[in-house]
């Protein structure tokens, strides 16, 4: 049998929407969205967010996934395969898996820290604690290195059992039920969140754009993020979504497919700022806390609800379910091109990669307590702030880019394979008019790079003043 014929596939086309959705939505709705919004400044930052998904994320994902379904090969063999002869655009391969298990090198263990959260909650572990004492248990937990490990390797070893089972009775079932009832939940929340005394003020800050309040950290600096959070919320720039491209056929147009995918996610995204912000005004919760942000307010949320314990387990169950649906969005991909590269079946794949990705988280979930004096990014910033800063402000805006090179330029795949990929089945086509045209191919890169410019520069100042 060729290898072709081996390739597995999706069952559904629910099972791609939800799988890609799954993979899309995750820590980057639930925990970075509301941080970073908080940060930068709230409603001003969400405008300019949203401008950014609709404007870079959205053309660049039917990008992604086209590569994907035109070459059946993950993010490893997907430019090969549809390169011309003699080009070099098969380098960006090694970035991108790089990418891949570099997001995964945080990521996990800020899963963990949902699971340990719901883990707590649900055993009361936090009840009765004061707004100041729920910040410190937060702080303690991430100092205790025996802890922080424990839940990262749980979620890796969850997170790969599943791949082990294979694309259909694995990898979209487990997804398929996790991401079910995510939003349910979300809304319960949302309601009892808005409805909070003081819930007004928070509302504000959230909803009424207020271009002083993005100021205070550098207007080019908030730019920037808001344009690495829409690249991140949509896992664009490292073939991450690509490989579910790859499992489908060609039915649908992926223009239709992608809508679908980035209302889905902001959707979830706009939700958890819904149900965050109000609170953190209802008990002076500081919204720029960083990081920590949806571990500090969520549970005093908690702590005064009628059935708190519950809701609060349930919420953190489905936090935790967010974020493994992309752990393991992500793990398929890694599994995908081990298995792929090195002709390997899946059960051996997924072994090995067990073992690397354990060993590469343990720098983030050490960076808290063992390697705390480590500050990459100046004073207070830690390991997690420098992977995170390395995938989201730097490899996702440059590889989103190497993805619309290649669609756009004869001398990449080019405009024309791209477009019939795009449009091939029933749905929404890409707009192929020559003004959408010359937006695409150089309106998009020319802002993109200038904001990543920028934003660098920025950074660089504040690492070095
Ligand atoms: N989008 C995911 C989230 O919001 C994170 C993610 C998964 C990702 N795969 C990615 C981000 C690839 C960038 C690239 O949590």
């Amino acid at each position: 049998m060729s290898e072709k014929n081996q390739r597995e596939t999706l069952a559904s086309r629910l099972g791609f929407i939800l799988l890609s959705a799954g993979c899309a939505i995750g820590l980057g709705n639930v925990w970075r969205f509301p941080y970073i919004t908080g940060k930068y400044g709230g409603a001003a930052f969400v405008v300019m967010y949203l401008i950014f998904l609709v404007i870079f994320g959205l053309p660049i994902m039917v990008m992604e996934f086209s590569v994907g379904r035109a070459s059946k090969r993950s993010v490893a063999g997907s430019f090969q395969a549809l390169e011309p002869a003699g080009t070099k655009w098969h380098w960006y391969s090694y970035f991108a898996i790089a990418g891949n298990y570099l997001l995964m090198m945080f990521y996990t263990t800020v899963a963990g820290w949902m699971m340990a959260y719901f883990y707590f909650t649900l055993t009361g572990e936090l009840q009765g604690l004061s707004t100041a004492e729920v910040g410190d248990f937060f702080n303690k937990t991430l100092a205790n290195p025996a802890e922080m490990l424990y839940w990262m390797v749980i979620t890796v070893a969850i997170g790969f059992t599943i791949c082990s089972f294979g694309l259909r009775e694995g990898v979209e079932k487990a997804t398929k039920f996790m991401m079910s009832g995510l939003f349910i939940i979300m809304l319960i929340l949302v309601f009892r969140s808005v409805t909070l005394p003081g819930a007004g003020e928070g509302l504000k800050f959230y909803l009424m754009p207020d271009f002083k309040n993005m100021v205070g950290n550098g207007f080019g600096e908030a730019v920037y993020a808001a344009m690495g959070q829409a690249f991140f919320t949509l896992s664009l720039g490292i073939g991450a979504m690509a490989i579910f491209g790859s499992y489908i056929g060609r039915d649908r147009s992926l223009t239709g497919e992608t809508l679908n995918i980035l209302g889905l996610d902001t959707a979830v995204a706009l939700l958890a700022g819904l149900i965050i912000f109000p609170a953190c005004a209802a008990f002076g919760v500081d919204a720029g806390a960083g990081p920590g942000l949806i571990f500090v307010t969520l549970p005093n949320v908690f702590n005064s609800m009628i059935g708190g314990r519950l809701w609060g387990s349930l919420f953190f169950i489905f936090m935790t379910f967010a974020a493994m649906t992309t752990v393991v969005a992500v793990f398929e991909n890694i599994t995908a091109y081990s298995m792929e590269s090195f002709k390997l079946s899946r059960k051996k794949a997924v072994k090995i990669n067990v073992l690397l990705v354990t060993l590469l988280s343990i720098p983030c979930a050490l960076g808290f307590s063992v390697f705390s004096k480590f500050a990459p990014l100046g004073a207070g910033s830690t390991v997690l702030d420098l992977e995170d800063f390395l995938v989201s402000n730097t490899l996702l805006p440059l590889g989103s880019l190497v993805y619309l090179f290649f669609c756009c330029s004869k001398k990449g795949w080019g405009w024309d394979n791209f477009i019939e990929e795009a449009d091939a089945g029933n749905g929404i086509k890409f707009p192929r008019n020559r003004v959408f045209r010359i937006y695409v191919s150089y309106v998009i890169p020319v802002i993109v790079l200038a904001i990543f410019v920028m934003g660098y520069w920025e950074k660089i100042k504040l690492i070095f003043s």
